[in-house]
């Protein structure tokens, strides 16, 4: 089973037609999705998703590129969110100097900030960042005692970096460019770091794979990202989805809650996933 560890169904882009992909989930074999919120309004759009259906779990936090409206009060009514039973994680936070806005100083200062509430609220972090590695690198260094674990979402940086993430206890999210022709540093990355460490995102509606590539993404496409890490590594995709599966509940802690619902409503059952666990 697949579990996609980020995506945004919340966006309109599904508007017309939700219900119907997420019926389509057991037949490309996805037994859930966290849905990751990015700005103060899509933090109430993730939770009612959660609520609506068993396959949903939630990310509360603030991207960097929309922190501007960001104030103490407002973050602390995130905060209380937090403890809502599908909340697994604080995302997406992090730095992006792509573009640039807002400045440079109000993403730190956002950042940690957001880091230390996930601590506060023991929960692991989905860190988006941007063409910002030091700063990022830096600021969780410095900010490690204030660590629940976490994953660095729609992975972009070196190879090298990766293994430092990843000896830092992080994971490393791998989506559709793991399957563009330019996607060649991802690629190294995969091949480089334990598949322990990595977990399937599809960060829908973008970035999804070839041969879709431009089209609007779903967790429908994790298959194919799945067997360009399986070929990558030359092992079975089987392997590759096994693996992922339990990196993704060790990383938001699922079997403390409730299992994914699975096909047909019948309660999951994988203990054989078990018998691999490291
Ligand atoms: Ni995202």
């Amino acid at each position: 089973m697949i579990f996609d560890t980020h995506s945004h169904y919340n966006d309109e882009a599904f508007q017309d037609d939700l219900p119907a992909i997420v019926r389509q989930f057991p037949e490309a074999g996805i037994c859930g999705a966290v849905n990751v919120a990015s700005d103060l309004s899509s933090i109430d759009e993730v939770l009612a998703l959660a609520k609506a259906y068993p396959q949903f779990y939630a990310a509360l936090g603030i991207h960097p590129s929309d922190c501007a409206p960001l104030t103490e009060s407002r973050l602390l009514l995130i905060q209380e969110k937090l403890h809502e039973p599908k909340v697994v994680a604080v995302g997406e936070i992090g730095l992006d100097y792509h573009y640039d806005e807002p400045d440079r100083e109000m993403q730190k200062k956002w950042f940690r900030r957001q880091l230390r509430m996930a601590q506060e609220a023991d929960l692991p972090v989905i860190i988006h960042s941007r063409d910002a590695a030091q700063d990022t690198m830096q600021i969780l260094l410095e900010e490690q005692g204030h660590f629940s674990g976490g994953v660095i979402h729609c992975y972009s940086y070196s190879p090298e970096m990766a293994e430092q993430f990843v000896r830092m206890g992080y994971y490393i999210g791998v989506g559709g460019v793991v399957t563009f022709k330019n996607g060649r540093r991802l690629k190294e990355t995969v091949q480089r770091i334990p598949l322990e460490r990595i977990v399937l995102e599809t960060d829908c509606p973008y970035m999804a794979p070839v041969p879709h590539r431009g089209e609007r993404n779903s967790s429908l496409y994790l298959p194919l990202v799945a067997r360009e890490i399986a070929q990558l590594l030359q092992i079975q995709e089987e392997e590759v989805i096994r693996v992922t599966y339990e990196n993704a509940k060790r990383l938001y802690r699922l079997d403390e809650r409730k299992e994914p619902a699975a096909e047909n409503g019948e309660p999951s059952t994988d203990e054989d996933m078990g018998v691999h666990l490291r």
